[in-house]
């Protein structure tokens, strides 16, 4: 169940931790970048919207008084964050959430149809139940690039109108159903990711992270993003160009072959940095 932290040596090469710098991360998970920071003795801000989050944080608190966390969204950290050297965002759901299938991520673990990351005002079940079926079909071809949307769409309310969809397992089942299958892909992966990615607000949330961030970093302070979605990335490199920061490469850096060949979530994360003029 542990999360292996990724590009954790391009990370902390670009961060440059040393004692007297302070850092936030904004995206504590099980803490691997946290942890590896701290290693270099600077002072370390945390945050998760996460509450399974918090044991490992408190941890690191008791055991390392330059370690902090607090319980937050992003668009809700401005007053918790100090002005900082550097801030990391490392985007997406972590092994844990989709490991554990009563957290409802995981179209292969059948658990109840949440997807929430925490301190959300939606659930996952709460759409595929409600919604008509248009504005489903929207969601899944917008945020999954999802082709079949409009069958999947029509299929979860004639599934409905029977009885509630309320497990992972019928989701996964009634998209399967829906669409021809291609052997790279699980056919539910769009699906899950547009859901998620609405449930747990995660567009508005990035744009919040990083105008935030950006007040919060010292002149010449850097900002390292890692995102596992092309909306994503799309959002940070546009970001990046109009946002008052130096960039070194404008080109993302992306895990080497051994790293992908070790953890193979790393195939999809793209890292973006810039230092603040
Ligand atoms: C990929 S994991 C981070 C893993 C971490 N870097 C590590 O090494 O263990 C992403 C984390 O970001 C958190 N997260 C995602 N969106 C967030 C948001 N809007 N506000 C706060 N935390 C968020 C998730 O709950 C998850 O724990």
């Amino acid at each position: 169940m542990l999360h292996t932290p990724v590009m954790l040596e391009y990370v902390t090469n670009i961060l440059a931790p040393t004692p007297s710098k302070t850092f936030a991360d904004l995206t504590f998970g099980f803490g691997g970048h946290s942890k590896k920071l701290l290693e270099y003795g600077c002072t370390v801000q945390a945050f998760d919207r996460d509450p399974n989050t918090k044991a490992e944080a408190a941890k690191l608190s008791n055991l390392n008084s330059n370690f902090s966390f607090v319980l937050s969204k992003f668009s809700t950290i401005y007053d918790h964050l100090s002005v900082c050297d550097g801030i990391l965002i490392d985007l997406g759901v972590s092994s844990m959430q989709l490991d554990q299938p009563e957290r409802g991520f995981s179209f292969s673990k059948n658990g109840p149809l949440s997807m929430t990351m925490g301190l959300n005002s939606l659930s996952a079940r709460d759409i595929v139940n409600s919604w008509k079926e248009n504005d489903i079909a929207d969601l899944l071809y917008f945020y999954g690039d999802e082709r079949a949307s409009r069958l999947i769409a029509k299929n979860i309310v004639k599934e409905r109108n029977n009885k509630q969809i309320t497990t992972t397992t019928e989701l996964a089942n009634i998209v399967s159903k829906s669409k021809k299958h291609n052997k790279k892909i699980h056919p539910a992966t769009q699906s899950f990711q547009a859901i998620r990615m609405y449930v747990n607000d995660e567009l508005n949330e990035i744009v919040n992270a990083m105008n935030i961030a950006t007040r919060k970093l010292k002149q010449g302070g850097r900002l390292a993003i890692i995102t596992f979605h092309s909306i994503e990335d799309k959002l940070v490199k546009v970001f990046f160009k109009n946002s008052g920061f130096i960039l070194k490469k404008p080109q993302p850096i992306f895990a080497s072959h051994q790293e992908v060949e070790k953890n193979i979530r790393s195939r999809s994360a793209k890292l973006r940095w810039g230092i603040k003029i």
